[in-house]
């Protein structure tokens, strides 16, 4: 088979698209966050154009906002990271193709989840490696664990996602901890996407650094600090993989974008982010109340903007059950084919990335849409 026919479209995209004919509908199907991002750094972007700050930094990305990524683990976390570590990227999904790079080599396995965010496996195709789709559920939290990767032949790395897209679980401390334990143990790499960090409603996350110096951390603007369209991440490495990472970084980027840089610097106003986790929290609550009326949850999602809801009470095919949701009520959701083959045809993914009176109004034509179809 030809390299590219194994990517698969990103199905949500194509709903984005469908969703956009109708100007009444209701979206749940958008994973970006609808709030904005402090005005401080509308005012440093605005400032950087004045100031023509129009050149490529140095690939490895601006050493002040490197100061301002590290300060933020000791602040969050507690731990210590030298700047030097840290590499500015063209969002995590820029990331996740130096990681596989550097990492791993043609026709190299890595394990990932299923269901899991999607683009993984295509970065790892395009690559010539080989993803190993780990199918997890509710037994697990939906987490990978020690006993997945011992059933697993052959894995050079293993990549995870906490809090997950699309089911929210938050990998716990004990799971995590045994994880990173076994893959240095195996020699395996470990790489932990935690974009999704800072929306964790109930507990404290963990970054994979709190275990380990020898994995791959990667985090970025696009979630919580509500910054998708500066296509900024930055990945936090062991120091044998720095000098790597860079010289992929300098041939395939030169550097991140040198605006987004500069906004970036102001994106770190605790306070704020503190009101983003609150207000996603209360939108959580909500939703998570009001689905589990019609849908069997399988988990309380605990983190991200998700909820992964299982449809097998009116279907047993969530690409058609999305279909009919958007022509017949105008409401956009996730199929949930969109991240892997584990059972995914029984789910549909909720985001709730708008405020609570539009999930309000979705929700109502929900619930009284299925009533009247369980009639017909
Ligand atoms: C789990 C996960 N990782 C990474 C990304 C990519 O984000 P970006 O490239 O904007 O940093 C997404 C986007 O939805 C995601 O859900």
């Amino acid at each position: 088979m030809e390299r590219i026919e194994k990517i698969s479209p990103f199905i949500v995209m194509d709903i984005v698209k469908e969703a956009q004919k109708y100007h009444d509908a209701v979206h749940f199907e958008i994973g970006e966050p609808d709030l904005q991002a402090t005005p401080e750094v509308f005012e440093a972007l605005e400032k950087a154009v004045k100031e023509k700050k129009l050149h490529y930094t140095e690939s490895l990305g601006l050493i002040t906002l490197r100061e301002k990524v590290a300060e933020f683990y000791s602040r969050k976390y507690g731990v210590d990271i030298s700047p030097e570590r840290i590499l500015i990227t063209c969002g995590t999904s820029g990331a996740f193709l130096i990681a596989y790079s550097i990492l791993l080599n043609s026709g190299d396995r890595i394990a990932l989840p299923d269901p899991g965010y999607p683009c993984y496996k295509n970065f790892a195709y395009l690559l010539d490696e080989e993803p190993v789709l780990i199918p997890v559920d509710r037994s697990t939290d939906y987490q990978i664990t020690v006993e997945h990767l011992r059933e697993a032949e052959n894995i050079k790395a293993v990549q995870i996602s906490s809090p997950s897209n699309p089911t929210g679980n938050v990998y716990d401390e004990k799971n995590l901890k045994e994880l990173i334990n076994y893959c240095s143990e195996k020699g395996i790499f470990f790489i932990s996407d935690e974009i999704y960090h800072g929306l964790v409603y109930d507990k404290r996350e963990n970054t994979a650094l709190e275990f380990s110096d020898d994995v791959i951390v990667i985090n970025g603007f696009s979630k919580y600090f509500c910054l998708p369209g500066l296509r900024l991440g930055w990945m936090i490495l062991p120091e044998r993989l720095i000098r790597k990472a860079e010289v992929v970084m300098q041939n395939v980027f030169i550097s991140a974008p040198t605006l987004s840089q500069y906004g970036a610097l102001e994106a770190f106003n605790y306070d704020y982010l503190d009101k983003i986790t609150r207000t996603f929290k209360e939108r959580r609550d909500f939703l998570y109340r009001e689905l589990s009326e019609i849908f069997d949850i399988d988990v309380k999602p605990e983190g991200a903007f998700y909820i992964w809801a299982n449809i097998e009470r009116y279907s047993n095919n969530s690409y058609e059950f999305s279909k009919e949701l958007l022509k017949e009520i105008h409401v956009a959701v996730t199929p949930g084919i969109d991240f892997g083959k584990n059972k995914t045809e029984k789910y549909i993914r909720f985001a709730y990335t708008r405020d609570i009176e539009h999930m309000k109004e979705g929700v109502r034509r929900i619930k009284d849409y299925l009533k009247s179809r369980k009639n017909r």
